[in-house]
């Protein structure tokens, strides 16, 4: 088969790597990829918003399937755009992708579904948002309702900060039309994890749950970034929870959707909180997520493309999945001054070195290739993932394996997997 990848992160180098050891892949490519995807598969420069172009470069190179990374190009229809020329694609339709594109489609679906989400409104004014942030005091959650490349969301101390948020969407327009709309929700508190499923909009299989380190330094102090590691399995999420939310929360979404109209394929993120009532749902996204990929692909055991086409064709009922019983452990190493501005052409070294043991992989997150060297070109720059038998083997591998790395103004936490080694 001839596969195709849209997007240029660590998850498109975790979804490359698992692809190319399929039997069943060909050719691959990817649109635009980056310096260490192109190692593993064809990078073409084209660029992920533009559907036209990914369509004619389908066509022309005869692709068997292509599997879309990052939301935008979910988001503004490139699975209808393809299925319109024909062509077969694992991902979820715009109308479908609402549930990541739009706050407020997904916390009315959720509630005709019966999923425990949170307490919300939703303001087309900003008088009168600003009212109800007033009225409900603080912590409270300011979102704008549309997709705003994950900047989109406040968690508000002080109402003064909710009042900030609410003009910045609504007045200020930070977010064009994403803003235009805001929803405003409960501050829960708790623990936060994600799982994520594979779904052909009947057919639902659970992958293993991992979670996500979003501020930038230790101790999760710091602004929000796109998240500095990661680990997978969660103690946390103890078999009940796990259950309660594949049963309660993400079934019952998709069964929903499939209802109103708008069968969900591709992946599903649920993205948790664990309060001290049970879990509720946060938020869904409608991709695979980054860097959570970069652990949950090292612990399948098994053919990704399988899987992926099996859910393209409506067929995933046909499909056996299974799960290594193995930890993984990811830490992002990221250009100094991420997530605000940083330099980039950095030359990066030791990247054999760090892959000298066996059980750690390197996805190249932002890097660029220049003959055999490698240089940064984005904020987070590589996810250094390591397997062990347990969270702490694999967190020593992880933290072994970054230490051999080398580039200019290198920053990256060093508490990844703490959580989760405390409880082992
Ligand atoms: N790491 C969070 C996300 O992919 O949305």
């Amino acid at each position: 088969m001839r596969i195709l990848v849209v997007g240029s992160g660590g998850r498109e180098h975790a979804l490359t790597w698992k692809i190319a050891q399929s039997p069943l892949c060909d050719a691959l490519f990817c649109a635009p990829g980056n310096g260490g995807i192109s190692r593993v598969a064809e990078c073409v420069s084209i660029d992920v918003e533009d559907l036209e172009a990914l369509g004619d470069f389908a066509e022309q190179e005869q692709i068997d399937l292509t599997v879309v990374g990052p939301e935008r190009p979910l988001i503004i229809g490139i699975v209808d755009h393809f299925r319109s020329r024909g062509l077969r694609i694992y991902g979820p339709t715009a109308a479908a992708a609402r549930l990541e594109g739009s706050k407020s489609f997904t916390n009315e679906l959720i509630e005709r579904a019966g999923v425990a989400g949170k307490r919300f409104r939703v303001f087309d004014t900003a008088a009168e948002a600003q009212r109800y942030v007033r009225e409900q005091g603080a912590p409270i959650v300011v979102k704008a309702d549309g997709e705003a490349a994950g900047k989109g969301v406040t968690v508000a101390e002080t109402v003064e900060e909710a009042i900030e948020a609410v003009n910045r969407c609504m007045v200020e327009k930070a977010f064009g039309r994403a803003g235009e709309r805001v929803v405003i929700e409960e501050c829960l508190v708790g623990q936060e994890c994600s799982i994520k499923v594979f779904t052909d909009g009947e057919t639902v299989v659970p992958m293993v749950p991992s979670q996500d380190y979003k501020r930038i330094y230790d101790g999760d102090e710091g602004p929000n970034t796109g998240g500095m590691g990661c680990y997978s399995p969660v103690p946390a999420v103890t078999p009940d929870i796990f259950e309660h939310v594949v049963e309660k929360m993400i079934r019952p979404t998709i069964a929903q959707m499939a209802r109103e109209g708008n069968p969900y394929t591709g992946t599903l993120y649920a993205g948790i909180i664990l309060t001290e009532d049970g879990p509720r749902l946060l938020e869904y996204n409608c991709r695979f997520g980054d860097p959570e990929t970069q652990v949950v692909l090292p612990r399948l055991d098994g053919d990704l493309v399988e899987i992926l086409l099996a859910t393209a064709e409506g067929r995933l009922d046909s499909i056996d999945v299974r799960w290594r019983d193995e930890c993984a452990v990811c830490v992002v190493c990221a250009s100094g001054g991420y997530p605000g501005s940083y330099d980039r052409g950095k030359e990066i070294t030791g990247l054999s070195d760090a892959t000298a043991d066996e059980h750690v992989v390197i996805f190249h997150a932002g890097t660029k290739r220049v003959g055999r060297r490698f240089l940064t070109d984005g904020g987070r720059v590589l996810g250094v993932t390591a397997l062990g038998a347990t969270c702490r083997e694999a967190r020593d591998r992880a933290y072994n394996a970054v230490g051999s790395i080398e580039f200019e103004d290198m920053y990256f936490r060093t508490d990844i997997a703490e959580r989760a080694i405390d409880s082992e």
